[in-house]
């Protein structure tokens, strides 16, 4: 195609271009994806998009290229976000890319059930902030999450990887958030100094089994792998998240932890094991056992 005729195709051309380059790359709501990525080569939103689609508007000689070059990426399964920078997080716009996990939606319903509990626990003007620890941090997702909607929550955020760490802090940063504290640590030794004093202890830690590599090239190709594994059933960092959370928290005090969808009647039965009260297992949008909830 001559630079002539590309400067004349429409965004809607584009679109459907990037689609249909996408599908046969395997990639699943390729047509989402698509939007998205000449969205945010045109700084638009997605509203703005469909506007400018329907105005039959067309993309610059310079646009089309930079989409080119970013649709290749995506083609070759680099996920979209490492691309675009962005991950959107409940109301969170959190900055992500190599060495840090991307957020999942489901993790959203992890971030509520804690933020539900926090907000059980106290009123703003209550003296004794409720204290929340989340281990194993990553881009900072549910720990911000937490800090942003319940401001008077005093959180601490716990990652092991320097790599993540240093998106987290930028993350932090950018929240403008003044009670979240990021640890640059293992999980295994957090917070010494608060045995016992601690609302809620949250964790999306990794569960995956050693041999269970993930389908999506997304994600083994582009996630790290202290983010995914978890030793030969999965559950090493659920084992040790047990012992933690019950050195931290208070009694009465919530531990939340996400895991994989067959993994939730083995979580539970340690967890009962250990003495853990009210272990409940919860379910995420489709209707998977995604989520264990115990008390101190
Ligand atoms: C599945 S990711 C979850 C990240 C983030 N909480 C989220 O939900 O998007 C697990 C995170 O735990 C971190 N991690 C793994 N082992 C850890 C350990 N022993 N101590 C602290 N962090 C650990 C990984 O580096 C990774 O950031």
């Amino acid at each position: 195609m001559s630079a002539e005729n590309e400067s004349h195709e429409t965004i809607r051309e584009v679109v459907d271009a990037l689609t249909r380059q996408f599908e046969a790359a395997g990639i699943l709501d390729a047509h989402v994806d698509a939007e998205l990525l000449v969205g945010h080569v045109l700084e638009l939103g997605r509203g703005e998009l469909a506007a400018q689609m329907a105005l039959d508007r067309s993309v610059s000689p310079a646009q089309q290229t930079t989409i080119g070059e970013l649709g290749q990426r995506r083609a070759s399964r680099e996920p979209l976000q490492h691309i675009t920078g962005h991950a959107y997080f409940r109301n969170l716009d959190l900055a992500v890319g190599p060495g840090v996990f991307v957020p999942r939606p489901e993790t959203e319903l992890l971030a509520q059930i804690v933020i539900d509990h926090v907000r059980t626990l106290a009123q703003p003007d209550d003296d004794s902030a409720p204290i929340v620890v989340d281990l194993g941090t990553g881009s900072g997702a549910i720990a911000l999450s937490v800090a942003t909607e319940v401001p008077y929550a005093r959180v601490f955020a716990v990652e092991k990887s320097p790599d993540a760490h240093a998106w987290t802090a930028r993350n932090v940063q950018t929240s403008g958030a003044q009670n979240v504290t990021l640890i640059l640590g293992d999980l295994a030794d957090a917070l010494p100094d608060y045995d016992g004093q601690l609302a809620v202890v949250v964790s999306n830690p990794p569960y995956i089994p050693s041999d269970a590599i993930p389908r999506d090239p997304e994600v083994h190709l582009f996630d790290p792998k202290l983010a995914l594994y978890g030793g030969t059933d999965g559950l090493d960092i659920i084992r040790i998240l047990d012992g933690v959370a019950q050195r931290l928290l208070r009694s009465g005090g919530l531990l939340a932890m996400e895991h994989g969808e067959h993994q939730g009647a083995d979580i539970a039965a340690l967890l009962r094991a250990s003495g853990w009260r009210a272990v409940a297992t919860h379910q995420d949008m489709l209707g998977r056992d995604r989520y264990t909830t115990a008390l101190r």
